[in-house]
């Protein structure tokens, strides 16, 4: 596998920290500090589906790839406003394509199971051409009355477009249920038959249990990765990790004995954007000019489940 191009979409409705203390009993100083979040994109006049469609054909014109050339296309959303059909669905009607598609949710981790899966396909030489959209709407899941939970997250969407390659230097996927610490329960429709009790809440999250499992998980992850392929941490470009929290890139990058320089970050202007952080990131650096043909780059990610996922790749562009 190789990623041939990239592409995002964020919202037009810039929800800033000081916009917050507004409405809930927080400050710009509390998000800062214990965040680095300043700001955060959220969904107003757009749907998800616009989001997801902008950075599909981003990442396709990016990558010289029409529609017709695509076997595949895999999206990765843990919700979106219709249960079924699943969003890459609604993904592959707007940009024309006419190949198969699913749906899967492995939380902030998406990206990354979504690439290890691309792998396979492209290897058992199923596909030649596979789309990765990650298009995410966690402001939807919270309470904006929880001054916990809403003012870490974002809307966004990023993509990918991956082919033949052998970029793909390894990947590590781990799940390790532990579905109390970070979960959500929708609403379902009632049946005269059903026991028990069915409420329904917003996102429920243990933050200190989140934020350790979390830089344990991916700096485990990253230190295996490199000890199994032999690479150098020095010869590491960039450490992409999922943009959640810039105190869990800080404690990760600590652990790592890395330096700053090599943790780019965007998670002050677009807050927790769920599997969308990565691949957004990812594009934002090639778009800026600072990825170079050859250059090895780490990309880790963490999300309810307890998921876990990282990858070593080349960039190839
Ligand atoms: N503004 C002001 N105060 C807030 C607040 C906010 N937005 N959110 C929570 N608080 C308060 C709490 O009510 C609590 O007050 P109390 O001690 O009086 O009960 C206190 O701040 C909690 O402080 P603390 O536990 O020290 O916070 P923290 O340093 O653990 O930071 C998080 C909280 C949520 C920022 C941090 O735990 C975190 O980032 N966790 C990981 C979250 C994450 O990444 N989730 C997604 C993973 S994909």
């Amino acid at each position: 596998m190789k990623i041939l191009g990239t592409g995002c979409a964020n919202p037009s409705c810039v929800v800033t920290n000081q916009m917050l203390e507004g409405f809930l009993d927080t400050s710009d100083q509390w998000i800062t500090e214990r965040t680095g979040i300043k700001e955060r994109r959220v969904m107003s006049s757009e749907r998800l589906i616009d989001l997801a469609v902008s950075a599909a054909n981003k990442a396709l014109a990016d990558a010289g790839v029409g529609v017709e050339e695509l076997d595949f296309i895999i999206c990765s959303n843990v919700v979106n406003e219709y249960a079924t059909p699943a969003m890459s669905c609604m993904i592959q009607g707007a940009i024309g394509a006419t190949c198969p598609c699913l749906d899967i949710n492995a939380a902030c981790a998406g990206f990354i199971f979504a690439l290890d899966m691309a792998e396979d396909k492209l290897r058992a030489g199923k596909a030649d051409k596979i789309l990765i959209v990650c298009a995410e709407e966690p402001t939807r899941m919270v309470s904006w009355e929880d001054r916990n939970t809403c003012v870490l997250f974002g809307d966004g969407a990023g993509a990918a477009v991956v082919g033949q390659g052998d970029a793909m230097k390894a990947v590590k996927l781990t799940t390790a249920s532990r579905t109390d610490v970070l979960y959500q329960l929708r609403r379902l429709e009632p049946t005269p038959y059903l026991q028990g009790d069915h409420s329904f809440a917003p996102l429920v999250m243990k933050g200190r249990d989140v934020f350790k499992t979390a830089v344990s998980s991916s700096t485990a992850d990253i230190k295996d990765l490199l000890a199994r392929t032999g690479i150098d941490s020095a010869d590491v470009k960039y450490f992409v990790l999922h943009q959640a929290n810039e105190r869990i890139i800080d404690s990760i990058r600590g652990l790592l004995g890395e330096q700053p320089e090599k943790f780019p970050h965007n998670v002050e202007r677009y807050g927790n954007t769920s599997s969308a952080s990565v691949p957004i990131l990812l594009d934002e650096l090639s778009r800026e000019g600072k990825l170079q043909k050859g250059d090895i780059l780490v990309l880790s990610a963490f999300g309810a489940g307890f998921t876990t996922a990282a990858c070593i790749i080349e960039w190839t562009k």
